[in-house]
């Protein structure tokens, strides 16, 4: 039986390291390529289990170098192409969007371009309910018009649209996938559930923004890595899907069941200044995935109680992350990843 290569990039981040472990434990037979810049947010311990696994490639690179990227399809031929790579977090992007438009926006274009050059089956672009911005009743289809309102999002608009553009354009095989507030293991401790869970353990304040009722659509990353194979596998191509955790709560809500899980005071939390330009509700319509076949098999009650305890769990994990040790760590570590032959 012939073994699938899968490039993923910016596997060493949150999704693409719960999709790297998904593959794995999906298919006897898979080889997978994963090209990441180690930026702050990508972190290859995450995928330590598989060091020396025959069929785990690491490549420490820029999906924004062209050179790399037309190495890596020369000499692994990938099948398929699932773009993880980004720079993520709205605050930062807030106080500086340049690295957002070129790894959100210019990265997509040369593994777009390395497509059209050497060909593959399938590319997934991995976009963000962020895109179409925010609605204060009802929610968004893959037909809504797309308002993205900070610096990251609009970034993802255009590497979304980018990647629509050529399959219109040149034809090839792509598919977009457009998701909510994922939540889990590995996650960088920076986004809203991680931050507030490691805080409330070291008795620290959880900084709730605003009125703490802007609303997010809560979906388990692990639901979202099967939705993203399954799209691979069956989406049509050219076409974009939403991938909705059916998970609606205020952020007040979040922080509040953070506590009562880790049996931690109110007192923690600590209103303070609004994010500027804050969205105020992310909703999501995923019914035309539902009649695809996909649906999220995890209560977001059971699967927030575990993903609590793994951060209990794992403070060997986050702790160098929020002391910032670990950047040293891995600089010596991992100064170029495994080099091409
Ligand atoms: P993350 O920030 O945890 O990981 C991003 C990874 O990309 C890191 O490993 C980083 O080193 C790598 N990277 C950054 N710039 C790179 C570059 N130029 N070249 C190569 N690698 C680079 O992000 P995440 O939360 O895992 O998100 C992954 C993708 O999913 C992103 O495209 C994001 O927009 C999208 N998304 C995220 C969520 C969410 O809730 N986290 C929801 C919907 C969509
Ligand atoms: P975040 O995890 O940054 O994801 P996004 O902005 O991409 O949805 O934030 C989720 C929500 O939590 C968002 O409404 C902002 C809010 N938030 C806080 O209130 N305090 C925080 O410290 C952070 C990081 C986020």
């Amino acid at each position: 039986m012939s073994r699938n290569v899968y490039l993923v990039t910016g596997g060493a981040g949150f999704i693409g390291s719960n999709y790297i472990h998904y593959l794995f434990e999906k298919y006897a037979q898979v080889k997978v390529i994963n090209l990441d810049k180690l930026t702050y947010a990508g972190n290859p311990e995450n995928l330590n289990d598989l060091k020396n696994n025959p069929d785990y490639v690491f490549i420490k690179g820029d999906i924004c170098d062209s050179t790399i990227v037309n190495r890596i399809f020369e000499e692994f031929k990938p099948d398929y192409l699932i773009n993880f790579a980004a720079e993520s977090h709205v605050d930062r992007s807030i106080g500086d969007a340049e690295d957002f438009i070129r790894t959100d926006m210019y990265g997509v274009y040369v593994l777009l371009e390395a497509t059209r050059k050497y060909g593959l089956e399938r590319f997934i672009q991995i976009s963000t309910d962020e895109v179409y911005g925010s609605i204060e009743s009802g929610s968004f289809t893959e037909e809504s018009p797309l308002k993205p309102g900070n610096p990251y999002s609009a970034s993802k608009a255009g590497g979304d649209r980018l990647t629509y553009s050529y399959f219109n354009t040149y034809q090839l095989p792509v598919i977009i996938t457009r998701a909510s507030n994922n939540y889990g293991p590995y996650q960088y401790p920076e986004k809203l559930i991680p931050l507030f869970v490691t805080n409330a353990m070291e008795d620290k304040s959880l900084p709730l923004y605003g009125d703490g009722k802007n609303v997010r659509d809560w979906l388990y990353v692990k639901d979202h890595c099967k939705a993203i194979e399954f799209v691979l596998k069956n989406g049509e191509l050219g076409e974009v899907y939403n991938i909705a955790g059916g998970s609606e709560k205020e952020n007040i809500e979040i922080t509040r069941l953070i506590l009562e899980l880790m049996d931690k005071p109110e007192s923690l939390i600590k209103p303070v200044a609004d994010r500027i330009g804050h969205d105020r509700r992310y909703s999501l319509d995923s019914s035309k995935l539902h009649q695809l076949g996909w649906q999220p098999q995890h209560s977001f009650d059971v699967a927030m109680r575990e993903t609590v305890q793994w951060y209990v769990d794992h403070q060997d994990w986050w702790k160098p992350l929020k002391s910032g040790e670990y950047l040293e760590y891995y600089k010596k570590h991992y100064p170029e990843g495994k080099s091409l032959t």
